[in-house]
């Protein structure tokens, strides 16, 4: 059955690497029978200077009909000012929310052909391969009571809910868990039980469901020392399972232990399987409009994309083998290059992979 799949190439550098991963897609369906069809909208700063919102209830529906979403980047100092209920990241918080997009997949894979990218000394980083599964939808970005409210003394006071409850916590355990076992079935799950509730319960939760996954190893680990272990000895991760924030921290800093952030691509997954693909750099307001993005992250998310929610698993692994190859020539963008290689632009690379594309 045709597919139907959601563009939304929002802001910044969005546009520009969303055509290339369009190209990309366009190959797929002419040359490698993908039977999908492609449709567009605006989402995040440019669909508020149009709409006056964010996330425009049509952006909304097309993402709901569609089987999956690409979507390039949010947000940019133009729209910065807005109140937060207009900012461009309220246009993710609800498509997450929304389409109930509960299990985030942020893998931090450090290519070989980078090893001299990352800050950290190549023995340490060497053959990186970890994948970060956040919780997306609960936790303390989402929980309530939150607000502003005003003290007796007129003081004013900020407060926020950190609230998970079991079924929330099992279905992202088992989520992590299901991938464990397609890797190398080491789980680490990451808490601060010690001081929280709502993550002792998390820890309860994941060590029961672990009974059903008698293959996979798992750990648990407080966010603290994840966050030591992280930059000290990254090779001992395979998958990590986390609440919303702590993901967002630490698959930051597993972003950065590759040291080029401009290769990640992320999913983010309903129960069903049905997902958001967006690489996880961020707009890059900068650099906008001059084609020096690298469009690799978004290109391997089309690859994510592939693998998660199409099942077109060889078409996935053709293009993550057209991203190496293409590395292998030694063509980097701005942001990855270095000395002896070949220094080339956004179209160029999206180009260069699509000539490496080919049957495996
Ligand atoms: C991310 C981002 C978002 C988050 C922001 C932009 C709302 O940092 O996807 O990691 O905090 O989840
Ligand atoms: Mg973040």
């Amino acid at each position: 059955m045709t597919k139907k799949i959601c563009i939304l190439p929002g802001d910044g550098i969005g546009p520009e690497i969303i055509t290339e991963a369009v190209k990309l897609l366009d190959k797929l369906r002419s040359d490698f029978g993908l039977d999908a069809v492609l449709e567009h909208a605006n989402v995040g700063g440019t669909a508020y200077d149009q709409t006056g919102k964010p996330l425009p209830e049509a952006t909304l529906a097309l993402a709901q009909s569609a089987d999956a979403v690409l979507l390039g980047a949010v947000g940019g100092p133009k729209w910065d000012a807005l109140e937060p209920a207009f900012r461009a990241e309220k246009a993710l918080l609800g498509l997450r929310a929304e389409l109930k997009l509960f299990s985030n997949l942020r893998p931090a894979v450090l290519y070989p052909q980078l090893a001299d990218a990352s800050t950290l000394k190549p023995e340490v980083v060497a053959g990186l391969d970890i994948m970060i599964v956040r919780e997306l939808t609960g936790g303390i970005y989402f929980g309530e009571p939150r607000g502003v409210r005003e003290l007796d003394s007129g003081e004013k006071q900020a407060y926020n809910t950190l609230v998970y409850s079991e079924s929330e916590i099992e279905r992202i355990a088992r989520s992590a868990f299901e991938i464990a076992m397609k890797r190398n079935k080491q789980l680490c799950s990451v808490d601060k039980a010690n001081v929280l509730e709502s993550t002792r319960l998390w820890r309860d939760v994941v060590t029961r469901v672990a009974s059903d996954y008698p293959d996979v190893t798992l750990e648990h680990m407080y966010v603290d020392n994840a966050a030591m272990q992280l930059v000290r000895a990254p090779k001992q991760f395979d998958v990590i399972v986390t609440t919303n924030m702590f993901g967002d921290i630490l698959s930051d800093c597993a972003a950065m232990l590759t040291g080029s952030i401009g290769m990640l691509p992320s999913a983010s997954l309903d129960k069903n399987g049905k997902g958001m693909y967006e690489p996880i750099h961020g707009s890059a307001p900068d650099i906008a409009g001059k084609g020096l993005a690298n469009p690799l992250a978004t290109i391997l998310s089309v690859a994510m994309m592939m693998r998660y929610t199409l099942n077109e698993l060889a078409l996935a692994e053709m293009i993550e083998h057209a991203v190496a190859q293409v590395l292998d020539q030694g063509l980097r963008t701005p942001d990855i290059m270095s000395d002896g290689k070949t220094e080339i632009g956004t179209a160029e690379m999206g180009d260069a992979v699509i000539k490496a594309m080919k049957k495996i």
